[in-house]
């Protein structure tokens, strides 16, 4: 019988070094699109998907995660008092019940995989979803519950998919693709970050997983792959003779990059114009900015 996925893991552990200096007193996912941190956006995915507990793979120097997931009581209380209501509400979204969120430490920098399998006593033999929150999604129906409900049809380990540029796609896990579906694909094999010119296809796999309980049994065996690192990729690849095989599923929305700067300078732009108290001024700025760079032509 499939079981509900209901656990979620992020893996916050990198050091963050492309947004350096920034980086050095705040953790990445606290840096924000707007006025929410990255790490906000993850977690409003995951709610949306039905996650109810929330495992964060951590290192040092993340304690401000921690906090920000914690009640502030002096914080409420003041708002509470001046009677501002929406921002009291805006904070609730930012709790966590007791139970419900848990830290590991990932002491080594081992890899993707190994900061996965850090978390796994905290699993039972059931189903999880995996989420980096460096890839934002951006779309009508949340990425992760576009993907429960396609788990819910095959039942296998499912990864994320979008078709990247040919010269990008080296940067990426990559599919070979067995039978292509339309929004869902079968899935034959995967390699991560192929050499140039090597690569089974231009679909790659984007941050959003959900994984059968043989990826984490995989992931015990902490083979190294692709950069001398414990791959996720290859744990799931392992996945694609057993049980019920391996899916990717090509979702509905817009993904930025935002563990590079001009990915997250695109997402801070465009989430800024979907915001109704922004969009006119920030939408009359760009206009000017593009006018004057046109002249400047
Ligand atoms: C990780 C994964 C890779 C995936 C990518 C998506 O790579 O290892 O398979 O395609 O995320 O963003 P990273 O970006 O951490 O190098």
């Amino acid at each position: 019988m499939k079981r509900k996925v209901t656990k979620a893991i992020f893996p916050v552990a990198g050091l963050g070094t492309r947004f350096l200096p920034a980086t050095k007193s705040i953790p990445k996912e606290i840096m924000t699109l707007v006025d929410r941190p990255l790490i906000q956006y993850a977690i409003d995915e995951a709610r949306a998907a039905g996650i109810k507990e929330f495992i964060f793979v951590t290192s040092r120097g993340k304690s401000a995660l921690e906090d920000y997931f914690d009640h502030s009581p002096v914080l409420e209380q003041e708002l509470r008092k001046k009677g501002k209501d929406e921002l009291l509400e805006t904070l609730k979204n930012t709790n966590m019940d007791s139970g419900a969120i848990a830290y590991i430490r990932q002491h080594k920098a081992l890899g993707l995989g190994h900061a996965v399998w850090c978390a796994r006593r905290l699993m039972q033999n059931e189903p999880f979803a995996v989420i980096l929150p460096d890839d934002v999604i951006a779309a009508e129906k949340p990425c992760l519950q576009q993907m429960v409900e396609a788990y819910e049809e095959t039942g296998g380990s499912m990864v994320a998919a979008m078709e990247v540029p040919k010269d990008k796609v080296s940067a990426y896990g990559v599919l070979d693709v067995k039978e292509d579906m339309g929004s869902i694909v079968s899935v034959n094999g995967m390699v991560e970050k192929p050499a140039p010119g090597t690569e089974p296809s231009n679909l790659a796999v984007i941050g959003r997983y959900i994984l059968s309980p043989n990826v984490m049994r995989n992931l015990n065996k902490k083979k190294t792959g692709a950069g001398g690192e414990i791959q996720l990729t290859d744990a799931i690849a392992e996945e694609i003779n057993q049980d019920r095989g391996v899916y990717g599923f090509r979702f509905r929305g817009q993904r930025y990059d935002c563990g590079s700067k001009a990915g997250f300078l695109q997402a801070t732009v465009a989430f800024g114009l979907a915001r109704e108290d922004l969009r006119d001024e920030l939408g009359a700025y760009l206009d000017e900015m593009v006018a004057s760079r046109r002249a400047a032509e």
